[in-house]
């Protein structure tokens, strides 16, 4: 990165900008992982100060950080880097201020964290200035379309200014240290290899769940749902890491491509199938965490919805390593707890010879949250004498990343590490035009599918695992959601 460099943050009032941009950027400085020389400008429709937008950044900051991280001289540091620019962002003179605010920074970032629908207005008032020229970058926030077609429409707005190599695709998962280190258990252990196909493997379990509702995003929650708003990327990006083929090398480009062949090979769900295949839900009142909680219909004021809260699919992958295994992915608001993980379900023994003692296939699980922490299920013999010989029993060998790596140590935002590669310009960890366009296309087939049937969501209460509709999904091919 040169010496002279600027990131503008296109939302910068907004819940996403609050919540985990500035807080992240203050790690990134605090931990002096970013340059001296690099301003951040906020842009937002607000009319306010510079010495108001501080204000907002700094009550941002501590609302994150609380007492224990938050360092009153490393914020002095941080808001020396911070500006402002107010305006619309259809009013040209809006980006003539900010290109003065820029100045002859040449390292240019733009981070889009604004409605998708000014997307396309703010790159273009953007080239108007001739901010956008090489090596300008730009990061954009999802959701990326509601579909494949409108994602296309979005792409190609950028990417007449930019192109796809200065384009930065966000999908907060992938910067979750888990989710790396999946990539890292994957490709730095010959173990897995040998067995990590349809021979080794029974099943494959993806869950995020989420003990909380919509909150105060219903608006924006009730036109997406849970298949666009969870499945569609982080659940997607999970399977593509969990299946890919081991990558060449750790280019981005490497990575990538290995993630789109799996979405190409996603198995299309027919109209047909999706009653055995998919789960729609949507939760109603009931209690979650000790608590009463309302149905989502009245979070939102009451009006009808026939938007889910919930989602699970079986998917398969139509490859040679994957033929025959299925992918279940579940996701949903108001869960019986905030949980996410990949389990691997590894095959039973061909033959036992331990008479009637269960056996318990291998279990490999990848937790994100709460904790990260990997755990593998084997069989162990109880230290026991006994007549009938062998007592078997399921243990876990369990590896905490937190007690291997210290307690005390902050857990990092997923956005601190995103920010970082953008800024150094790595895209590896950012979704490509291809990837998005190909996970859009499999997701609208379901979609679509489920708007032709016209079938209303099952209802599930809150602080449940979802309709019972999601047990038979698994059932059918004999299996069962690990909790
Ligand atoms: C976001 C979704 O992308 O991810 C939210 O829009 C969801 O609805 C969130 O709550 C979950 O992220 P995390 O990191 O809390 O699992």
């Amino acid at each position: 990165m040169t010496d002279r460099s600027a990131l503008i943050i296109h939302g910068a009032t907004g819940d996403l900008a609050r919540r985990m941009l500035y807080p992240s950027l203050y790690f990134l400085d605090m931990d002096g992982l970013i340059s001296d020389g690099l301003t951040i400008i906020g842009h937002a429709r607000s009319d306010m100060s510079r010495d108001a937008f501080i204000d907002t950044v700094e009550r941002a900051v501590r609302d994150r950080a609380e007492e224990r991280f938050f360092d009153a001289e490393v914020f002095r540091r941080f808001a020396s880097r911070l500006d402002y620019c107010p305006g619309d962002a259809s009013d040209p003179e809006t980006f003539g201020r900010l290109a003065g605010l820029i100045g002859d920074a040449d390292n240019r970032m733009f981070y889009l964290s604004t409605s998708p629908a000014l997307y396309a207005p703010i790159a273009r008032g953007l080239a108007a200035q001739g901010l956008t020229a090489d090596p300008a970058r730009v990061i954009l926030e999802k959701p990326i379309g509601k579909s494949r077609a409108t994602c296309e429409a979005i792409n190609a707005a950028i990417a007449q200014h930019f192109s796809e190599q200065r384009t930065f695709r966000i999908d907060h998962y992938l910067g979750k240290e888990a989710v790396q280190n999946l990539i890292a258990l994957r490709f730095a252990n010959a173990i897995f290899e040998p067995i990590w196909n349809r021979h080794g493997i029974e099943q494959v379990q993806i869950t995020v769940a989420e003990s909380l509702g919509v909150e105060d995003r219903f608006d924006y929650y009730d036109e997406y749902g849970a298949t666009r708003d969870m499945i569609q990327n982080h659940l997607l990006q999970l399977l593509c890491l969990t299946a890919m083929e081991p990558p060449a090398n750790m280019r981005p480009e490497s990575l990538r491509s290995e993630k789109v062949k799996v979405l190409r090979s996603l198995r299309p769900i027919r109209d047909a199938d999706l009653p055995l295949r998919t789960v729609r839900g949507q939760y109603q009142a009931g209690v979650s965490e000790g608590v009463s909680v309302p149905s989502y219909v009245e979070d939102g004021g009451g009006g009808p919805s026939d938007t889910e809260t919930f989602a699970a699919i079986c998917a398969h992958i139509d490859n040679w390593r994957w033929q025959g295994v299925p992918f279940y992915m579940r996701t949903g608001k108001r869960l019986a707890a905030r949980t996410s993980q990949i389990v691997v379900q590894f095959r039973d023994v061909p033959h036992s010879i331990f008479g009637a003692s269960q056996l318990m296939a291998n279990r490999l699980t990848i937790r994100l949250q709460p904790q990260e922490e990997i755990s593998l299920l084997l069989m162990n013999k109880t230290p026991t004498l006994s007549r009938g010989g062998y007592e078997l029993k399921p243990l876990s060998l369990n590896l905490s990343l937190s007690d291997a790596f210290g307690s005390q140590a902050r857990r990092r935002i997923a956005y601190e590490r995103l920010l970082l590669e953008a800024l150094n310009n790595s895209s590896a960890l950012f979704v490509r035009r291809d990837e998005a366009e190909a996970a859009w296309a499999w997701i609208d087939r379901i979609i679509d599918g489920w708007a032709r049937r016209g079938e209303p969501p099952a209802p599930y209460p809150a602080g449940g695992w979802g309709p019972s509709s999601a047990f038979g999904l698994t059932e059918r091919n004999r299996h069962s959601w690990f909790e």
